[in-house]
């Protein structure tokens, strides 16, 4: 047998599994409770209008579907996504706007672009993994800024600044993968007042921002940025379906002509048939009506599992409460190790993600969890809470 390890590049090794891979792994399980991924609710999936414009795209413009694209992306989709970003003043007008595949490929061409071995990467503390490990693989030091219910600590990251040359900071500002919090427009401000005054450059993941339930709309980081300091991210992932591999990029040109460079060595372009796809859902219905139905499900599947919370879990545990997006955090004042917790719950067939495997820092252990409640029906949540809850109660009591 070969030594594979020691032929991996030094980029390569530190690399860990994603937990909610690794854990996708068990969600196959017949009987499995999953709380663990981030998938959309499968009852959004528009399959019916979707099959019939595959038809469509197929019969009537077929060789373009299947003949290589160019690698910004399909000239409608590009249109279409350009006029949805000018709606909340999210491109700029001399932003290069890019259809990557997915929006886990544009932080990692941001990635590719910007980071270079050994350079700080700012993210919230935690974070979401995907980020996390794109800025790993090119040799980035992730850094994580604690958090509050108004989004990342700005006074923290400001103690950081003082010592640390940061290049990048990324953040999911709002409902954030892990936690579901959203920045507050005061803090949003002021990051980019530091950006400014510290000279870095903002990456705003936002594919969850379209999926508010309560509360009121704020705007985008890349919306109050004069300065050209920010790449924005998002996905039709949440909104129309992962599978598709859609996402978009609207970066300060210089950089985000870089990005298609990068690009260029990762996939050529985006498939031009999901991009067709996409464009013509979007020409022929109205996705915002969609949306809201999403949005209509997801707010009662979170008021739902909160009650689920309050109902079977142990005091010790509190949550954040979500206006919006996929996922709550759990918090513990009683210390125990959630990885523990983990494997004890997929015993008893439920499965959520363990804080651990989020954390800027490796190697930390923490007792806080998350839970996704958009890709479980209303009776599996009632069930997996209540297995959960006892899994819990065992923990905290020894
Ligand atoms: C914060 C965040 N960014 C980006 C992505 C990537 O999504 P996709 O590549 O499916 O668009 C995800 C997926 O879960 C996410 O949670």
């Amino acid at each position: 047998m070969l030594d594979y390890e020691k032929m991996f590049s030094e980029r390569a090794k530190p690399l860990q599994g994603s937990a909610i891979r690794e854990t996708f792994k068990v969600l196959a399980m017949p009987g499995m409770i999953s709380f663990a991924g981030g998938a959309p609710a499968p009852e959004t999936f528009a399959i019916k209008e979707l099959t019939e414009i595959a038809t469509d795209v197929l019969t009537n413009q077929g060789v373009m579907a299947l003949q290589y694209g160019i690698t910004e992306g399909y000239a409608p989709l590009k249109e279409q996504v350009r006029e949805r970003l000018n709606r909340i003043s999210s491109t700029k007008e001399d932003d290069e706007l890019i259809i990557t595949t997915g929006g886990q490929q544009g932080i990692a061409l941001a990635a590719q672009a910007l980071v270079n071995e050994g350079d700080i990467v700012a993210t919230e503390n935690p974070s979401f993994i995907g980020g996390l490990n794109s800025y790993r693989s090119f040799g980035g030091n992730t850094v994580g800024v604690d958090m509050d219910n108004d989004g990342m600590d700005m006074d923290k990251l400001e103690e950081l600044l003082k010592t640390t040359k940061i290049k990048l900071l990324y953040t999911i500002a709002t409902f954030q993968n892990p936690t579901g919090i959203t920045m507050s427009v005061d803090r949003r401000k002021r990051l980019i007042e530091l950006a400014d005054k510290y000279d870095f450059i903002i990456l705003e993941d936002n594919p969850y921002g379209e999926l508010r339930f309560s509360g009121e709309p704020v705007p985008t980081i890349k919306s109050l940025d004069n300065n050209g300091r920010v790449i924005y991210c998002g996905s039709f992932s949440k909104i129309m379906s992962p599978g598709l591999r859609i996402g978009f990029v609207s970066a300060p040109k210089t950089i985000g002509e870089k990005m298609v460079v990068c690009k260029q060595t990762a996939d050529v372009h985006t498939p031009v048939f999901t991009q067709m796809l996409a464009s013509e859902f979007l020409k022929r219905y109205n996705i915002d009506d969609y949306i809201a139905k999403s949005c209509e499900l997801y707010g009662r599947k979170c008021k739902l599992m909160q009650d689920k919370i309050a109902q079977y879990f142990p005091d010790c545990i509190t949550t954040t409460k979500p206006e919006g997006g996929l996922f709550i955090w759990c918090s513990s004042s009683v210390d125990f190790d959630s990885s523990e917790v983990q494997k004890a719950a997929i015993a008893r067939k439920v499965a959520f993600v363990p804080g651990s495997g989020l954390m800027p820092q490796t190697g930390v252990k923490t007792s806080s969890f998350r839970l996704n409640y958009s890709n479980s029906s209303e009776e599996k949540i009632d069930e997996g809470m209540k297995i959960l809850g006892e899994v819990l109660k065992e923990y905290v009591t020894r």
